[in-house]
């Protein structure tokens, strides 16, 4: 679809609004915070679907809304019960901004999420994408979203051969979209942008044209570029780090520790870990150095994690030792039983293989002292 900045009422992406909202009225999947749209919902919601599929976020959502129903709530609680909700949902810097911003919405704004842009985007956390859903969703404000889902989207409907990671490609498309979206609906359009790109442009495989409501508007389709476009930049390699995860036994506890500096999953709870893949022998090697007295060493199973830049490549050992040692990282380390890596220590994915090892492992020694 060619676009034509001279006269508008030429453009012909004019003619999206009313299928898309009709399509929107019929298909749209029936959210919670979609059926409550108040400021804040919009607000946690679409930070929790940054990166993460929606399914995937009903129960974070719903746990988090009871357990902070208001900004004033979550500024209230302390960093780590809000890490605790948010484990396994990954990202985690999006909860710690998000818990600052709610403590600035407090002080600076008596509480009530802004309506204003340009406040929203001053709040941590909350870029373009946010701040226009927020205003749009929650205050229907005209201000269009443009993440992957819409990137892809428009890029089709136009057949645009420009890489869709640029700035200006992003910039131009949310100048197009205000250009186009109504007065009446900014939000429900945004929303449906977003929904067609996430069931029927499909980010995987190819889209289900059949069931697009602007298929015959689609320059792609009717080019057959659909599987050129979008165009995206070469994906770079992962790094991959290798690491020795250590799960020290002693007395029904294990030890943990919190992740300090400015590096991943600060702020989070991790298992002690040295740096390489280490042979049992070098582990053995390693204790004796730290002068730690070990009954027994167990190799567990190997384990991987994805982060989006680097790979977790994991080793892992049980240490049952004989008296409380501080092990490594000695400042922030803490023995804990079961119930504290369940319910109190916020402990991230990358390490829930040995989380489960190890949780398993003291129950069953808690059962056979029963
Ligand atoms: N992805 C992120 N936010 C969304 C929304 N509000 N509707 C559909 N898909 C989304």
């Amino acid at each position: 679809m060619k676009q034509n900045k001279n006269n508008q009422s030429d453009n012909p992406t004019n003619l999206i609004p009313i299928p898309l909202l009709n399509w929107y009225d019929h298909n749209a999947r029936i959210l919670s915070w979609r059926s409550e749209p108040t400021p804040y919902r919009v607000w946690v919601s679409e930070i929790m679907l940054q990166q993460t599929r929606v399914e995937a976020v009903k129960p974070y959502f719903e746990r988090f809304m009871q357990t902070f129903p208001d900004p004033a709530a979550l500024a209230n609680a302390d960093l780590q019960t809000v890490y605790k909700l948010w484990e396994g949902l990954g990202y985690y810097s999006r909860a710690k901004n998000l818990h600052s911003a709610a403590q600035r919405v407090v002080s600076d704004f008596a509480g009530q999420i802004p309506d204003q842009y340009e406040e929203l985007i001053a709040l941590p956390g909350i870029g373009e994408y946010t701040a226009a859903a927020i205003a749009s969703i929650a205050y229907n404000k005209k201000y269009a979203v443009v993440d992957g889902n819409v990137l892809r989207v428009v890029s089709r409907l136009m057949a645009s051969r420009e890489d869709i990671s640029k700035a200006k490609v992003k910039k131009e498309f949310r100048f197009m979209l205000e250009q186009v979206m109504p007065d009446t609906r900014a939000g429900d359009f945004n929303q449906a942008m977003m929904e067609l790109g996430a069931t029927v442009c499909v980010p995987n495989g190819m889209p289900l044209c059949e069931k697009c409501p602007l298929a015959e508007l689609c320059e792609a389709k009717r080019r057959n570029l659909i599987e050129e476009i979008p165009v995206k930049p070469e994906k770079k390699k992962r790094r991959i780090e290798e690491y020795t995860i250590l799960l020290f036994v002693c007395d029904n506890r294990t030890a943990i520790a919190k992740r300090l500096g400015k590096g991943l999953l600060e702020g989070l709870w991790g298992f002690p870990m040295t740096e390489g893949s280490l042979e049992e022998k070098q582990v053995g090697k390693l204790l004796e150095s730290k002068q730690v007295q070990f009954d027994h060493i167990t190799p567990l199973q190997p384990a991987k994690h994805i982060f989006t830049h680097v790979e977790w490549h994991m080793k892992g050992y049980l240490i049952e030792i004989t008296k409380f040692y501080d092990v490594f990282d000695s400042d922030s380390l803490v023995w804990t039983d079961a119930e504290g890596l369940e319910k109190t220590f916020p402990i991230p994915n990358a390490f829930s293989v040995y989380n489960k090892i190890i949780k398993q492992y003291l129950n069953e020694q808690t059962d056979n002292i029963k």
